[in-house]
This record gives C-alpha cells, sequence and structure tokens, in this order.
C-alpha cells in the first residue's frame, strides 16, 4: 500500500474530489483526517470511508489550529496535506458586488493560505501539499470573474511557496480539474433538468465526450502526493478530458 502508516489531513473532505481523495488515501493504508463544516456530511463521511471526521471552516484560523493539532496528537507528523475546500459561486461581472469577490477569495484564496500556514508547524519533512485549482482560471469563460482569479492567485501560491518551501523538505503542487460531477453543481441551484442539461451541455464541448469523475481527480491527487513522485514540484496538474491541452478553433 503506497501511503502506509501515512498522515494524510485533507480540507473538504466530506463532499465531492476530497472525499474521493480521502477514500483513495485509506484505500492506501494512510491515517486520513478530514475537515468540512457540515457536520452531518463530515460524521456520515468518516464513519463510511473509516477516516477522522473534524467540523471547522477554513475562513477560521481557530478552526484549522484545532484541527491540525487534533490530527497530530493522533498520529505525530502530518505527511500529506491536500488543502481542496472551496466553492463555485458564477454570477455576470454586472451582477457582482465586492461581497461577492470577497467571499469567493476568502474561502478559495485566503482560506488555502490559513489552511496551509495553520499546518506548517505540523508538517513532517518530507512533506506533499497538494492544492484544488481549477481550469477556470486559463480560460475566459463568462461569469466567473470572482471564482478564476481565486484560482489564479492559488495557482500562483503553489509556484512561489514551492521554491520558498523546498528547503524545509515541503512540496507543493494543485491539481487542476476541469469539470467534474460533484455536488458543487447543486449548490450553485442547479437540479433536475437543468442539472442534466448542464452535465450535457459540458459534456459535449470536452474532447473525452464525458465529464470528469471525482475519481479522475483524487487518482492525480494521489500522484502528486506520493513521496515516489518527489520530482514534481510546483506544477499543475490538468485533469480535464482534454479541454485546455487540445483546445481547437471550431468542432
Ligand atoms: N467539480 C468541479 O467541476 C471542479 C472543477 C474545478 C475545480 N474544482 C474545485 O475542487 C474543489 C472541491 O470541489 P468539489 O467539486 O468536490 O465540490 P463540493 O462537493 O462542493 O466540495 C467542496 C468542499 O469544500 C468544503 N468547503 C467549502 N468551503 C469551506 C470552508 N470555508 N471551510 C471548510 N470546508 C469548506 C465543503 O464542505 P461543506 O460541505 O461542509 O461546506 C466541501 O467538502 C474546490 O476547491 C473546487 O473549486 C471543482
Amino acid at each position: 500500500m503506497k501511503f502506509e502508516n501515512q498522515t494524510v489531513a485533507i480540507t473538504g473532505g466530506n463532499s465531492g474530489i476530497g472525499r474521493a481523495a480521502a477514500a483513495g488515501f485509506a484505500r492506501e493504508g494512510a491515517k486520513v483526517s478530514i475537515l468540512g463544516r457540515s457536520e452531518e456530511t463530515v460524521v456520515s463521511t468518516a464513519t463510511e470511508l473509516g477516516v477522522e471526521g473534524f467540523v471547522g471552516d477554513t475562513t477560521k484560523t481557530e478552526d484549522l489550529d484545532r484541527f491540525f493539532a487534533s490530527v497530530s496528537r493522533k498520529a505525530d507528523k502530518i505527511n500529506v496535506l491536500v488543502a481542496n475546500a472551496g466553492i463555485a459561486e458564477f454570477l455576470p461581472f454586472e451582477a457582482t458586488d465586492l461581497d461577492h469577490f470577497e467571499r469567493t477569495m476568502a474561502i478559495n484564496f485566503l482560506g488555502t493560505v490559513a489552511t496551509i500556514k495553520a499546518a506548517l508547524p505540523y508538517l513532517a519533512n518530507p512533506a506533499s501539499v497538494v492544492l484544488t485549482t481549477s481550469i477556470a482560471s486559463q480560460l475566459g469563460e463568462p461569469n466567473t470573474s470572482a471564482y478564476s482569479a481565486s484560482k489564479a492567485a492559488m495557482g500562483s501560491l503553489v509556484r512561489t511557496l514551492s521554491r520558498e518551501l523546498l528547503p524545509k523538505g515541503i512540496r507543493l503542487n494543485a491539481v487542476s480539474p476541469g469539470p467534474t460531477a460533484t455536488p458543487i453543481f447543486e449548490r450553485m441551484g442547479l437540479e433536475g433538468e437543468m442539472l442534466d442539461q448542464t452535465h450535457n451541455a459540458l459534456s459535449n464541448v470536452i474532447p473525452a465526450g464525458r465529464l470528469g469523475k471525482v475519481a479522475d481527480q483524487a487518482n492525480a491527487i494521489l500522484f502528486l502526493a506520493a513521496p515516489e513522485n518527489d520530482f514534481v514540484v510546483g506544477q499543475e496538474l490538468t485533469v480535464d478530458g482534454g479541454v485546455v491541452g487540445c483546445a481547437a478553433i471550431g468542432n
């Protein structure tokens, strides 16, 4: 098992991509702890996957401090941190206000900064940190101005902190997903036929002809985190069925 006796902490591990990553690390022998805001899904995920659950908010430094202190009390130093918690609220630019930008940056960017800062004293040497960014930061997708900017800021963080923290044995990378079937779409208010239509429309523009599955993203996260891949540093690994890699003009 690839992560036997390794300690793994995952923010947003109670849903979607983070949950699939938690399942993947647990299958590979890791001691996994997850953090999320919803007590209900934190508890159900922890029970179903046999991992440690912790209710907390990545915008609250006291929650993060308690989370990482609790993880390290139970299992010594942390070998892998997956800073994955995030939100997606899409609005036409003219309908946005500064609150919209502040909320998105507060969770996606500053929440990630706070997560890494709070984890630092507890990270092993060597340790691997994997962020979840998005291909949105590379596209000009309408209605995503705040979301895409927050993910671009995270991508920059991967590169600067890689250089700064590598001497301490901390290696940073990110998985950059394309559209992936997770509850994030329902959280945007999509349901029933509208959700199916959105999924179909996205599948039609993805060269691979389908949406991403959470396992596609989790596999990439485990790859980036694996000690055997420690020559991979400062990368955003795009997992998007070819949207960015083989974009074409016309059909
Ligand atoms: N699905 C996609 O198409 C896609 C594409 C590109 C990038 N991504 C990124 O992938 C990551 C995971 O998203 P997902 O698709 O798996 O969506 P999801 O199922 O909605 O999961 C989001 C997770 O983040 C957690 N979270 C959000 N804000 C938080 C906060 N302030 N404190 C703690 N936890 C918080 C949620 O916990 P609660 O449920 O407790 O709120 C949930 O576990 C996000 O960063 C997202 O931007 C997703």
